[in-house]
This record gives structure tokens, sequence and C-alpha cells, in this order.
């Protein structure tokens, strides 16, 4: 065990500005004469996502941004984000350099909204499928995550833009997240949990996040932000990370426990258990003012790395805007988006070829029927923290239009998959006195109107309040009501409310709440009331409600309401009927079904792996209607598909982000070949999953599977998915014709390097009649074998282009590390001696060739 690395270690990456001016030593030094409540103060966040500036060091003001999924920036200058693929989706590419310029248009849209921080990526594990988190983790298994993790943190931190890799450790699951405890042992913990961390840390980032939960480890059962063997002695320790330790949001509970266990920055502020009580827990002796200096010094090189820091005493410098990204829908970022979307892609079937569909020639379509709820409104991010407002959405409708001149195509949605009506279109609002949108009355405790203004629309019902005598709002707004039948108004206000309809009281409740609707996600899901109105001739109903403000702590005073309308129309029977009747007068039917906001998202787990609505039905419907139907499944993470062998092609197409509907169209035309590997296993049904969820039990979380996550616990139990970790069939054939292997020095843990461990080579050849990429994958096992090992375990791969008709040779590396244990005896990894077989192939099932590996004494 290496001693813990203090922060006047000097690892900075970028030399001082000036060399007449103060660079980070004598920052270091400076910040430690300053008074203590200055050096405490920078400790805990100027705001929800900004750090507090200290001009004495030339230091501004930084600001975080989430991640993952796009740079959403502070939210103040109103303006889109591009919006990448969700994370799984662009790890089914199996491919860093995509992950390298994903981080590159990251660092590029940082600059452009002016971030110095992006909170991501999350390398923790998809344990269970049903994980709300799924979407934004790269994959279920420790190599793969850790591989892809390290690409991206390397070109987004090049570019002088931090990462942070979140959330250490062991937050796998939404559930009660902020209160469970995980249990993981030490072996698991090392071999799994904390490989990606490790790899990613070994990289270099600049910052890590510190999660919701706790951890139970070696008899330390304690919160992540204040667990003391996880951040100092094994994080700042052993591991030797010399960036900084962020809370996530408002996760923070203690003050002198938290300080000393090595956490180094509390988020967001100003508020939080730090400031005032830290200067007092340092007065009184419970904290050492080295620990302070310690943690003031670990941002200070933060602030080096990022150029926040001018190197002139007393001169604050503007943010450095070069490299922005100018647009986020320009044709570059539309190019690579719909590219990751459609590499990423998975096929699942392909029944005689049915895809690639080509938009000229004997099969081209004339009549195409796109079908599906989520034709209609493609499903593109997941929601909660990661989620950014695009610049457009590609749709499906008009990519297929564009894409297949030739062809008439139709759109119907075969009835919602959504339990919750649309919002109210902004057509239909006006307030009483007659102007459009929804009157809101800000109220002082004494039930007096302190403000007024309008809102537009529905979606604006989530608001900040930003006068301090606002106690509660008053709103008022008809809504008008065209269409003779039955209208849905559906209500949803988070908090305390009292709710009126046309004078009737539809809900009333005095439970006032605070943050956690924020830290659990139900200000995003709350429950509805709903009011059924018939409507003979055209008139208008009116809505008044008194909502709570919420006091968010360090993210603000606000107020949120959903407000939701479904106009009469045909019911689920009748569209159904309509997209089957489509379906068979098409001479080809691409259904998009999948998940939807209601159901994957931050803050909590999905209850089934159920599809939602009537999907099924209509699939196979569809199906039974058109011989020539394409399924495209547009989630993030596993639902079952029971008709998957019955239908002749599916299509795993993700979280697909802004470009989705182009990325769409290239795959089915076959211009971009998707080439996607699942990075997580697709269960046939909920009863085979080996960890079917991962609910606390009393509070803890117990991950007994030990090392056998994911697809490794499929293999354990001998139980067959519907389609196995890393299959996807792509557009290629593929033969597997040669496999080599060297041994090297290994000296290095580092997969890349030329003294790998073991050297692979494999010779593949296209046998298939389109140009393919092939990803070959490398999976060890030890033929005699120690400790509970997995089956077998992914141990390297590489992406190969290769003509039909062609033929290539790949090499991999593996790492030593491969090959090694825990060993929690000697508290050192180990490399057991003896046969292993190493095997390649298509995917964890489809394994081609094998060789042995012998490990001799060293
Ligand atoms: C999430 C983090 C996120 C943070 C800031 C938290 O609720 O767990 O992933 O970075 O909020 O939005």
């Amino acid at each position: 065990m290496t001693t813990t690395p203090t922060a006047t270690d000097d690892r900075t990456t970028r030399p001082a500005a000036d060399p007449t001016s103060i660079g980070f030593e004598d920052a270091v030094a400076i910040a430690a004469g300053l008074p203590l409540r200055d050096k405490v103060a920078l400790l805990t966040g100027a705001g929800t996502w900004t750090l507090t500036a200290l001009p004495q060091l030339g230091l501004r003001t930084m600001t975080v941004s989430d991640g993952p999924i796009g740079v959403r920036g502070t939210g103040e200058d109103g303006l889109p984000s591009a919006q990448m693929p969700a994370p799984s989706a662009a790890a089914a590419t199996w491919d860093a350099d995509v992950q390298a310029r994903l981080g590159r248009l990251m660092a590029a849209e940082a600059r452009r909204k002016g971030v110095d921080v992006v909170l991501a990526p999350v390398v923790n594990l998809q344990r269970s499928p049903v994980g709300g988190r799924h979407f934004e983790c790269l994959s279920e298994d420790p190599l793969l995550t850790g591989r892809l993790a390290v690409a991206f943190i390397d070109a987004l931190q090049e570019q002088g833009v931090a990462g942070c890799v979140k959330h250490f450790i062991g937050n796998e699951t939404e559930t009660d997240r902020t209160e469970y405890l995980s249990r993981i042992d030490e072996r698991t913990l090392r071999e799994v949990y904390l490989a990606p961390f490790e790899a990613v840390i070994d990289a270099g980032v600049w910052t890590i996040m510190a999660a919701y939960n706790g951890l139970i480890r070696d008899g330390v059962a304690e919160t992540a932000t204040a667990h003391e063997p996880l951040l100092t002695g094994l994080l700042k320790g052993e591991l030797g990370f010399d960036g900084v330790v962020i809370s996530d949001w408002l996760a923070t509970k203690h003050t002198a426990e938290s300080a000393n266990a090595g956490l180094d920055l509390v988020m967001p502020g100003p508020l939080g258990p730090w400031g005032d009580a830290l200067v007092a827990a340092v007065e009184a002796g419970d904290v050492a003012e080295s620990v302070i200096d310690d943690k003031v010094a670990r941002i200070v090189r933060l602030a080096e790395r990022v150029g926040a820091l001018s190197g002139l005493a007393g001169e604050v410098l503007p943010y450095d805007s070069t490299g922005a990204n100018d647009d986020p829908a320009s044709a570059e970022v539309v190019a690579l988006l719909t590219e990751t979307a459609a590499r990423g892609t998975v096929v699942l079937r392909n029944d005689g070829g049915l895809l690639p569909v080509e938009p000229t020639g004997a099969a081209a379509p004339t009549r195409i029927a796109l079908i599906g709820h989520n034709a209609v409104e493609p499903f593109t991010q997941g929601g909660g923290s990661a989620f950014v407002t695009t610049p457009h959405v590609s749709d499906p409708l008009d990519a297929l239009r564009a894409a297949y001149p030739g062809a008439e195509v139709t759109r119907h949605r075969g009835g919602a998959a959504t339990v919750k009506a649309p919002l109210v279109a902004s057509d239909r609002l006006s307030a009483p006195e007659g102007d459009r949108g929804i009157r809101v009355d800000g109220l002082d405790e004494a039930g007096e109107i302190v403000e007024s203004s309008l809102l537009a629309d529905a979606e604006a019902l989530w608001f900040p309040v930003e006068d301090p005598r606002v106690a509660s709002v008053r709103i008022a707004v008809d809504v008008d009501l065209r269409e003779a039948g039955t209208h849905v108004l559906e209500f949803g206000p988070v908090g305390a409310h009292r709710v009126v309809v046309d004078g009737v009281v539809l809900g009333t409740s005095d439970h006032h709440v605070g943050p956690e609707v924020i830290l659990n996600s139900s200000y995003a899901s709350p429950e509805m009331l709903v009011s059924d109105v018939e409507v003979d001739e055209p008139r208008s109903v009116r809505l008044e409600a008194d909502l709570q403000v919420i006091d968010g702590e360090s993210y603000g005073r606000f107020v949120r309401a959903h407000f939701r309308h479904r106009v009469p129309g045909p019911t689920l029977d009748e569209e159904i009927g309509l997209a089957v009747a489509a379906a068979a007068d098409a001479d080809l039917a691409v259904v998009v079904i999948g998940t939807n906001p209601e159901t994957e998202s931050e803050g909590w787990d999905r209850p089934t792996l159920a599809l939602p609505g009537r999907q099924d039905e209509l699939v196979r419907r569809v199906a039974a209607a058109n011989p020539r139907t394409v399924v495209v499944v547009n989630a993030g993470a596993p639902v079952i598909l029971p008709w998957l062998d019955e239908v002749p092609a599916v299509l795993w197409w993700w979280l697909p982000g802004q470009e989705a509907g182009a990325s769409l169209a290239a795959v089915l035309t076959g211009e971009i070949e998707p080439s996607g590997r699942l990075p997580w296993t697709l269960p046939a049904s909920e009863a085979d999953v080996p960890v079917p969820n991962g609910l606390p039990v009393d509070g803890v979380i117990d991950y007994a599977e030990g090392v056998h996550v994911g697809h490794r616990g499929w293999d354990r139990l001998d139980r067959t998915p519907a389609r196995e970790f890393g299959y996807g069939l792509g557009y290629a054939e593929w033969e597997y014709r040669g496999l080599a292997v060297e041994r090297g020095a290994g000296a290095s843990d580092a997969p890349e390097t030329s003294d790998a461990f073991v050297t692979v080579q494999v010779a593949v050849a296209n046998v298939g009649s389109r140009p393919g990429r092939e990803v070959v994958q490398a999976y060890l096992s030890e033929d005699d074998a120690w400790a509970d090992r997995p089956v077998r375990w992914l141990a390297g791969f590489a992406l190969v282009d290769v003509a039909a008709g062609g033929e290539a040779t790949v090499t991999l590396h593996v790492a030593r590390r491969a090959f090694e244990v825990w060993d929690v005896d000697r508290s050192d990894w180990v490399l057991p001696r003896g046969t292993y077989t190493l095997r390649v192939g298509r995917s964890s099932r489809d394994l081609r060739l094998a060789t042995s590996v012998a490990v001799e004494d060293e």
C-alpha cells in the first residue's frame, strides 16, 4: 500500500500561464495562509452548479454540469444541448474510438456552455436489468465498462474539461438510494465494481463523485461521503487519486466525519453540512486544518487543470471558450450522433436476410407502414439528471420518407403505450382574463397576492420562485375543449395542493414536501388527479390550483405540476385495428415499440421487464398481417420480447438521442451497418434473471452473487437468455479462421500496450455479401478453477472492418489483470498458475476458436 498523495504533489498537466505569475505550488501555499473561513468557503458549491471563486488566488468560479447524455449547463442560457445516444447505446458499438469522439464533442459542448467539469461517465454496472439508471451505465461487464470509460475520459480531459466518474460506489439501485448500504465482499469489489473506477483513475480522471448510498466493507458500514477507508484509504491512498472527491447532490449528511473521511467538495451549495459547522469543527480540533488545506489544494489543482486559475493573484480571468461547439445541430454533430446510434443498433434477428431493405431494386418497398407509440414519440433519452433539451429530434417518419423516396410511408400509433395523457396543448390554454397561457399568482403567508405572471404552456409549470415572500402559488386557467366526447384532464401537483375543476374539488393534500422529491425523482412522476369531462358543444373548463412552493435547499425554491389532456379519439382496440390494417396493406411494416419516460428514469427501479401497454399484442398482430415486418425496440434496458423468434427481423435501437429518425433510416436501408453487440444480457423470461432486482432488505443490498455479475451469472446458473452478452448479427457473415497466442512480458496492466501479458491474433473472414464490422471478443476460463472463478469472463475485444469476401487478422491485447484474482488474505492481486482456455468468437456464447494459455511460476 502506498501513502496517501496529498494535493501538494505536483502532478498537474498544464504549466502556469505566465512564469512571473503564481503557479500551482504558489497558489497552494497562498491558499494555506488564507483565513480558515475563506478556505472552507471553497469546499461547498456557490450554487447548484457552481464552485466558489477565490480572487486572492486568481481562481474564478468553476461550473459543473451533467452528463452523461449531453452537457446541460446551468440552464440559465436557455440554449439546447447536443443530445447523444444514451451511454448503453454508445457502449453497444464496443468502440473506444466512438467514445473518444463523443468525449471530444462533450468537451466542445462544455466550452459552449461555460462548463469546466462534466458529471460523467457513469461506471456503475448493470447488476440487475430493472435498475432505473441502467440506460446511463455502459455495460454489465467491468472490462467493457472500464475500457470505454477510459477512452471517453482521455478525450474529454485532453481538451481541458474535467470528467467526474460516478457514482462511487455500489450505486446499482435507485430504490431508497439515499438510504441503503451496499454489502460487497472485498474480492467482488476489487474484481468487479471497483475495476472500472480503477481504470478511469489510472487514466487520470480529475474528479470523482461519492454516491448517495453507503458501503459495508471490511466491517465499516458508512455512507459513501463519510467512508474513510473507502475515500482516504482505498481511493486516495492505494489508488493514488489526486483529484477532487465531490459529493453527489445533497448526499452529504455529516460534517467532521465526511471532512475527515476524504470528501473534498460538498455539492450543491451554498447550504449544506460544512460551512460554519466545518469551521467550528476545525476550531474545536475535530478536523485538522491540514485536512482542509489538502482539500483546498485539490480544488486549486482542478482549477489549474481546467484553466480556471489565472496565476495572477487578485485577477480573475473570464471563461475561455476556445474550441466551443457552435451548434448542437451542425452537420458534423448530426453525422457523429447518427453514426453512433446506427452503429450501436443491434440486429437481434434477421430471418431470411430481410434486412437491410434497399430503397431501390426489385425488393424495394412501395408502401411502408410505420407503426407504434414510439414511432410517433421516439424515446430518445431516459429521465433524471442526465436530461438535456435537444435542438431537434430527427423524426422517424420524415427520415423514412427521405430514405425511401419511391415509397408511400404512413404512420399509425397502434395505441398509446403510456398510462398518462399527453401534455395539454398550449393553444387550448387561456387565463381567466382572456390572455393566452396560465395565470400564476404568488401568495404570501397571509394569502395576499405578491406577484402575478403568465406561463406559456404546461411545460412551464416548473418554475423557480425567487421572491422569498411567496409561500404558495395559485394558478388559474381555462382549457378549451372543442371536440364532442369524453375529455380527460390530468393534473399532477408536487407537494401540498388544492385542485379545483369547474368549482368542484378534485384533490387536496396538506403534505408539504422538500428536496427529497428531487432525490427520488417523484417530482417527475407525481400521482395524477384525473377528471373526465363530457363535452357535447365546444366549451371550456376552468382549472384552479393552490400549490406549495418547494424549498429544494441548494436546488432553490420552485413549483412543479404536471398538466395533461386526452382528447376524445379512437379506443386502444380501434387504434391497434387501424395499425394492423395498414400493415396488411403495406409491403413493409416497421413497428417501433419500447419503453417511455414513465418507464426508464433515475429515481426509481422498474417493477417489471414487460413492455408497457399492449405492445406485445401489437407486434404479434402486425407480424401476422405482414410477412415483411421489422420490429425496432426503442429501450435502454432489457424488456422481455416474447415474440422475438416469431417475427422476421428485430433491431435493438436503444435510446438513440436527437438523431433518432436519421439513424433508423440509415440502419433500415443499410447505409450504415448496425454493428452493435449487446453490452448486457437480454433475458427470455423474467424468472430466469440471476439478479431480478436490487431491492434493499432492512436497508442493505447484499451483492450475494459475488463476482458472477451479468453474463457470468447466466453462465454459472446455466440459463439460456433470449440473446446473450456480446450478441449482434450485423449485416455480414463471419468465419473465424485462425487463432494464435503469444505470451508477452505483461508488466503493465494497460491493455493496449505491446507488452501485454498475452497478445492474441485472430483471423476472421467476411463470407457475406456486404462489407461488415466484426467485434472480435476474447473470453478466458481457468481449467481447474481456483476460488469460485466465473465460468468465463471477457478478457479483451477488438473491432475490424472487412470487405465482402475479405479476410483480416485482428490483434487483441489481454492484460495481466485479466488473469489475476484478488487474494483477500494477502490483500493483493495474485496470478493463479495453471492452464487457461482462451476462446474467441462473436458473443459470450458463440465462441468459434479456442487455445490454451499456460501460466507458470514467474
Ligand atoms: C445524480 C447525479 C447527478 C447529480 C446532479 C444526482 O441526483 O445522482 O448523477 O450528477 O444529481 O444533477
